[in-house]
């Protein structure tokens, strides 16, 4: 059985991505909006990392308190989209590492090609999120889960933007394990495999190439 996915319903949350989806809305707004959904999302992700007991002076006395404690994080984009949503996580965890995996599809042997991964030497003892703002048949995402699950590494979780019903499903599929993070679960994908309603594409509105 896959873990049930986190889809956010969160006011601040929806607001942004209406801006988002907007045709309108251009590159720069884009990217904010990107980074400032992804911060959202980013906190849901990390609510379960451990805590430990520390023993701090503030001003005014000694005191017990709080800091996170043991798991280390590494974000890794899945290119190019992915970097988009590098801004937002690390701002809320400044100290964690960022990979970078780069994959597609041979067309003649339907086999993910992986043409840039670099990761950081002690992935396998992270706990990985992987990013990618549309997930939508799930092969970009199931073909570098598989990929980094192959240098070691346990824990790892998938934060999306938007994700199609059929993307959901096949990574649910392909990796039960692996809790999803989005903030719309859509309706379907089109013919051509774009995210309806969806925001159209979104590496393109991110970098400007339209
Ligand atoms: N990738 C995108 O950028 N948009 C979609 O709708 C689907 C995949």
């Amino acid at each position: 059985m896959a873990i049930t996915p986190f889809i956010a319903d969160h006011p601040l949350i929806q607001h942004k991505l209406t801006l988002l989806r907007d045709k309108n809305t251009g590159s720069k707004e884009f990217r904010e909006l990107i980074a400032e959904i992804t911060m959202l999302l980013c906190y849901e992700a990390t609510r379960d990392l451990p805590l430990k007991e520390v023993e701090i002076e503030t001003p005014m006395a000694v005191t017990k308190t709080q800091v996170i404690s043991g798991r280390k994080l590494a974000f890794v984009p899945i290119l190019r989209a992915g970097l988009g949503m590098v801004d937002g996580v690390m701002q809320l965890v400044p100290a964690a590492k960022v990979g970078h995996i780069g994959l597609y599809r041979d067309p003649e042997t339907a086999l993910p090609v992986e043409y840039y991964c670099k990761l950081p030497n002690d992935i396998a003892n992270r706990e990985v999120i992987v990013l990618d703002p549309m997930l939508a048949t799930g092969g970009s995402a199931i073909d570098a889960i598989t990929q980094i699950k192959a240098r070691g590494v346990k824990n790892i979780k998938f934060m999306c933007i938007i994700a199609a019903p059929e993307g959901l499903r096949a990574l649910q599929d392909a990796h039960p394990d692996v809790k999803i993070y989005c903030a719309s679960l859509d309706d379907h994908l089109d013919e051509h495999k774009y995210i309806i309603p969806g925001l159209g594409d979104a590496g393109d509105r991110i970098f400007g190439t339209k």
